[in-house]
């Protein structure tokens, strides 16, 4: 002890004895004292204690390096002061916030024991650990998470996480005086605002799914666990990238629609051949007995029963051939006629002025027929079915501009697509494309029917007027020549068909 130290009043000690677990040890660290204190915290009796030394109070919590330290600086005469951990006779462990004194004799000047005066800090220590372990468990709740946010309750960045940073591309600044809408693509600007507002003492968590928009402008897919804090009226945000899972979804999603689309036509495709060939086999009868009816009536006495005769076979004989037409279509969407197709290479521009000229036939005068046609391109493909798809499209450019004016132009380009889909097979398409459009003025075609115009069958016609089928051909043809088709159409406005073929 330093010499200008007071000595300790004698009516000190009691409370000192009181409220101090104190011992004392000889050189050799044997305990030579122990106070009340002292056996009421470690759980021994006095008897237990006296002769042993300290080591059967070691709880093994400290290194063997933490009483060697404690050691030298006690046998060199300094003080030690320190908090350890021991363990009472019951197992438990306790803390104690530790000074240990040696005793100098006064005569040889040498350290002739040690005195230990300790408090209790078992609970203080406790409470220490608590906080640490939520703390630990905190930062690896964020850490695992992909974004942590601690947002006021105004929705005001109070914290973010690094890895938010890194995956979002904003700095840590960036966030802080952004509004959280910056963060959320167009279509989901205020999703967390919202669900925000729906979250009180009684419901203090929820989780949803969202796309938010990276500084470059990119999008991704998040999973958003939002937490309010009731004691503080703020919120903690998780965040989880499930960009990878959203992607695998939808192309299993678009690869399932593909697979029944196709499993659709081809159970339309084969019903559809059935039902034209029995009806053929049908009306090539019905047609047959017209015939022999019109020839004996051919043989009757002039009169009037003869007149209505003949008119009422003309009318079966006209009827017949528009249902004859019908089975043509329907034979020719189940590509029943393959044996008749041969394979040509066509001068595109060639071919396209000789349909023009046929198409006059058929498109009125109100209508201007505006072609960009360039020369020298090539397909190899059977000419009937070239002329039926240029016809088909041109014909329902025709019926969308329903006899009012307006223009259906016609052009040729060479086009190489980066990445499109097919409108037709839902197919992803690149590469290099001979192109030929067909635009028209007309009426335009909505997103719903949009999404159903080259199903068979499907017709917005009035009955007797369209079939449905038209497109369905078109398609059939095309693809079967590893071609595609883009649609584009604005209700009012117009329609574009692009026929692609490699
Ligand atoms: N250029 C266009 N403008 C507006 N709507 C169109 C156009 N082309 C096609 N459609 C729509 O697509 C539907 C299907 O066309 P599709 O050619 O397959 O059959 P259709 O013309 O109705 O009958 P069909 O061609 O068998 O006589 C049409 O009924 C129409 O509603
Ligand atoms: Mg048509």
């Amino acid at each position: 002890m330093p010499a200008h130290s007071k000595e300790l009043p004698i009516d000190m000690l009691f409370p000192l004895n009181e409220a101090a677990i104190i011992s004392k040890t000889d050189l050799n660290e044997v305990i030579t004292f122990v106070n009340n204190e002292f056996c009421r915290v470690s759980g021994y009796t006095e008897e237990e204690l006296l002769g042993n030394t300290h080591v059967m109070l070691n709880s093994h919590f400290h290194p063997n390096e933490f009483f060697y330290v404690m050691q030298t600086a006690i046998s060199s005469g300094a003080s030690w002061h320190g908090e350890i951990c021991n363990r009472a006779k019951t197992g438990q462990l306790y803390w104690l916030n530790t000074s240990i004194f040696s005793i100098i004799n006064k005569n040889t000047g040498q350290v002739s024991g040690y005195i230990g005066i300790s408090f209790d800090i078992t609970e203080k220590k406790r409470l220490e650990l608590e906080v640490q372990s939520q703390r630990i468990q905190y930062d690896s709740v964020i850490e695992s998470t992909d974004g942590f946010w601690h947002l006021d309750n105004d929705g005001h960045f109070i914290d973010v996480s690094e890895r938010y940073c890194q995956l979002s591309g904003y700095s840590e600044n960036d966030l802080l005086t952004s509004m959280i809408s910056d963060l959320e693509a167009e279509d989901h600007k205020g999703d967390l605002m919202y669900q925000l507002s729906t979250l009180n003492e009684s419901a203090t968590s929820k989780v949803f799914e969202s796309m938010h928009q990276r500084k470059d402008g990119t999008h991704w897919f998040v999973e958003i666990l939002i937490s309010y804090n009731v004691n503080h009226d703020n919120f903690y945000v998780f965040l989880r990238d499930i960009s990878k899972r959203k992607l695998n979804e939808r192309e299993q999603a678009a690869l399932q629609q593909q697979l029944n689309h196709l499993q659709k036509l081809e159970s339309i495709g084969r019903l559809t051949a059935g039902i034209a060939h029995d009806f053929n086999n049908i009306l090539a009868s019905i047609l047959g007995y017209n015939e022999l009816n019109k020839m004996n009536a051919e043989d009757m006495p002039d009169g009037e029963f003869r007149t209505d005769f003949l008119h009422n076979s003309a009318q079966v004989e006209i009827a017949g051939s528009r249902a004859a037409d019908l089975i043509k279509k329907m034979l020719a969407y189940c590509r029943q006629e393959e044996e008749h197709k041969s394979n040509t290479r066509l001068d595109l521009s060639d071919v396209l002025n000789k349909i023009l000229i046929m198409l006059h036939e058929i498109i009125p005068a109100t209508i201007t027929i505006e072609s960009h046609l360039i020369d020298n391109v090539y397909i190899t493909m059977d000419e009937t079915d070239f002329y039926q798809i240029i016809v088909n499209l041109f014909v329902n450019a025709r019926d969308a501009l329903n006899n009012a004016k307006g223009t259906i132009e016609l052009s040729i380009y060479l086009v190489d697509f980066p990445s499109h889909i097919c409108s037709a097979c839902h197919e992803k398409i690149s590469g290099k494309f001979v192109e030929i459009k067909i635009s028209d003025s007309g009426e335009g075609i909505s997103d719903s029917k949009l999404s159903r115009i080259f199903e068979p069958f499907f017709t917005t016609k009035e009955v007797g007027e369209g079939t449905g089928l038209g497109l369905s051909v078109v398609s059939g043809i095309i693809h079967k020549m590893d071609g595609h088709i883009l649609v584009d159409s604005e209700l009012g406005k117009g329609t574009t068909f692009k026929l692609l073929f490699p």
